[in-house]
């Protein structure tokens, strides 16, 4: 049976099955760190019978006023683990954390080029609210989508209604 539980300091010494993936970010430890001190709650993970990592995802909350809103900052599945339904799970729970935050929605960000991802977040509700400009570096950089969940206290919808242009990094909020 999976077991969901929060993430811990030495999990970051055991997710290399995970991580090892070209679409998983590796970042430095600090960051981790910031996210178990702030957020722990919005870090869980999905662990195997035998104590294999299977997935994680990592969140936060930010913003104010209409914008105060739960944001996904990773969502990872191990290869061999994945078309289970784990990432659906892990992006249910942050959204009920978020719910219980009184966020307004829920954000996150996703390579253009990213269509497996791009079209599960479709699948659970999520749509395009702009697309980032050359978010992503490297050889080619790359735009990102921002994709947004209306929660149920925007009663109006009105934070996933699309921006009508393309933005620049330096221009998001
Ligand atoms: C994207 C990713 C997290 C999906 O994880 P997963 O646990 O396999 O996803 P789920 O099993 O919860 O799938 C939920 C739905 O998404 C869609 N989906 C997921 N993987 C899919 C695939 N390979 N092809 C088509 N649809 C897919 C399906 O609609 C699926 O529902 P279904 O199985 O009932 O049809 C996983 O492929 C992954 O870790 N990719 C690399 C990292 C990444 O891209 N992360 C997202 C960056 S923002």
């Amino acid at each position: 049976m999976t077991t969901i539980r929060s993430f811990t300091c030495d999990d970051l010494f055991r997710f290399n099955n995970v991580n090892l993936d070209p679409l998983t970010e590796t970042y430095g430890l600090p960051f981790y760190m910031q996210y178990l001190a702030h957020w722990p709650e919005y870090f869980q993970i999905a662990e195997s019978p035998s104590g294999e990592i299977m997935g994680y995802i990592m969140g936060k909350a930010e913003g104010s006023g209409e914008l105060w809103h739960g944001h996904v900052t990773a969502l990872t599945v191990a290869p061999e683990f994945r078309r289970l339904g784990l990432a659906a799970k892990l992006m249910s729970i942050l959204e009920e954390i978020s719910e219980k935050k009184r966020c307004y929605f829920v954000d996150l960000f996703v390579r253009v080029s990213n269509k497996v991802a791009v079209h599960m977040y479709n699948k659970l509700g999520y749509s395009v609210y702009r697309t980032v400009l050359e978010y992503y570096s490297g050889d080619v950089d790359e735009d990102a989508y921002d994709m947004r969940k209306a929660l149920s206290r925007d009663v109006e919808k009105k934070s996933i209604v699309p921006l009508a242009h393309p933005v620049h990094p330096e221009e998001l909020d």
